[in-house]
């Protein structure tokens, strides 16, 4: 079959590990006989040095024109020691999410046999941990109104949901625990902020509707230690836009390395495949970046397609390098250190 992909690397280390996921799918195109058309477009901070705008249309229209995206990384720098800046390379990656309708962010945890020991936390805590946080993507305080006192001696940042937009997210939370061990935990501030308290009405509500489903409320600062202290406890947490932000990038601490958390946006449009980690500036242009997050969202993309043997084969490979250990430094510990391209082509390779 044929599928349009729009690729936007984006900053830092985002070209590099992007490139990575591309050989990957290009040996699975030729191995399984499809092919991929890719259409690279610009987001972030190098489409605010060429263009002026972090998410220009340009780049909007090839998302919607594709059947998938695959996304790098954003953010530089030179904007995150400014903040005076008044265009900044995370409002493309936030408009994009608005404009393509992407509220839902899956970001699936799971624990890998050879990286047990990689994990800070101890072997017994980590070991068979499966969960996925949902994370609403377009609303809350990540969205809602901002500004400054004209003194400039006070800034604010408001945090909003609909009851559309709670209710939305959480069905879809519920179809997910549908398919896996039918536990939700609903993670909010529930005893101090108004929003989580409109969220927790709302799931309550839904909750009715799905009697196979056992669900749990958690309030965010205890989520944030019982993740660490019982990952085992979770299968499916569905919380706001800032809350699965934070926790989602503490959970990517029991994989053993923030390189291998693969994330999918999915929503109204053309769903959107990333990395959870950032863009890395220390490592750009260094080839030592870890691809792996990356060629398993290309795995989540596949997936999508309805390419669902394509996408076993992606993570089979995955678990093959990681097994022997033909890895990046961040998790090659006392072995050899591989290259991102060299562990990109191994992998492409080896499909
Ligand atoms: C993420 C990132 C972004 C977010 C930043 C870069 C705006 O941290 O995808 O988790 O906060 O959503
Ligand atoms: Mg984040």
């Amino acid at each position: 079959m044929e599928f349009k992909i729009g690729v936007l690397a984006g900053d830092g280390i985002g070209p590099e590990i992007v490139e990575q996921a591309i050989k990957v799918m290009d040996a699975v195109a030729t191995k399984f006989g499809h092919q991929f058309n890719y259409t690279k477009a610009l987001v972030g901070a190098i489409a605010i040095d060429e263009t002026g705008n972090p998410y220009p249309d340009e780049t909007h229209q090839v998302c919607l024109d594709s059947d998938a995206v695959l996304f790098g990384a954003i953010g530089d720098p030179k904007y995150d020691n400014n903040p005076a800046a008044k265009v900044r390379p995370e409002q493309g990656l936030l408009g994009m999410r608005q404009k393509l309708g992407l509220y839902a962010n899956i970001r699936p945890v799971a624990t890998f046999p050879s990286l047990i020991d990689k994990s800070p936390l101890k072997r017994d805590i980590v070991q068979d941990v499966d969960l996925v946080v949902i994370r609403e993507l377009t609303g809350g305080i990540y969205f809602g109104a901002r500004g400054r006192s004209e003194d400039l001696t006070s800034a604010f940042d408001t945090c909003v949901y609909t009851v559309e937009e709670v209710e939305r997210i959480l069905k879809l939370a519920y179809s997910y625990a549908g398919k896996r061990s039918k536990r939700v935990t609903v993670v909010d501030k529930a005893n101090v902020l108004s929003s989580s308290r409109l969220w927790r009405e709302v799931a309550q509500r839904v909750e009715k509707e799905y009697t196979d489903i056992e669900t749990d409320y958690m309030l965010v600062d205890n989520a944030a230690m019982q993740l660490i202290q019982w990952p085992k406890k979770f299968d499916v947490m569905v919380t706001e836009n800032m809350f699965g932000d934070i926790l989602s990038d503490e959970a990517s601490v029991i994989t053993g390395s923030m390189g291998l958390l693969p994330s999918a946006s999915v929503g109204r449009e053309t769903s959107v495949f990333e990395p959870i980690h950032g863009s890395y500036p220390q490592a750009a242009g260094k080839d030592i970046a870890n691809p792996l997050a990356t060629v398993l969202s290309a795995a989540m993309l596949l997936e999508s397609l309805d390419l669902l043997e394509e996408a076993q084969a992606v993570r089979d490979v995955v678990n093959k390098s990681l097994n022997e250990g033909v890895v990046t430094e961040d998790i090659s510990g006392e072995g050899k250190a591989y290259k991102t391209s060299e562990v990109g082509a191994w992998l492409a390779e080896n499909i």
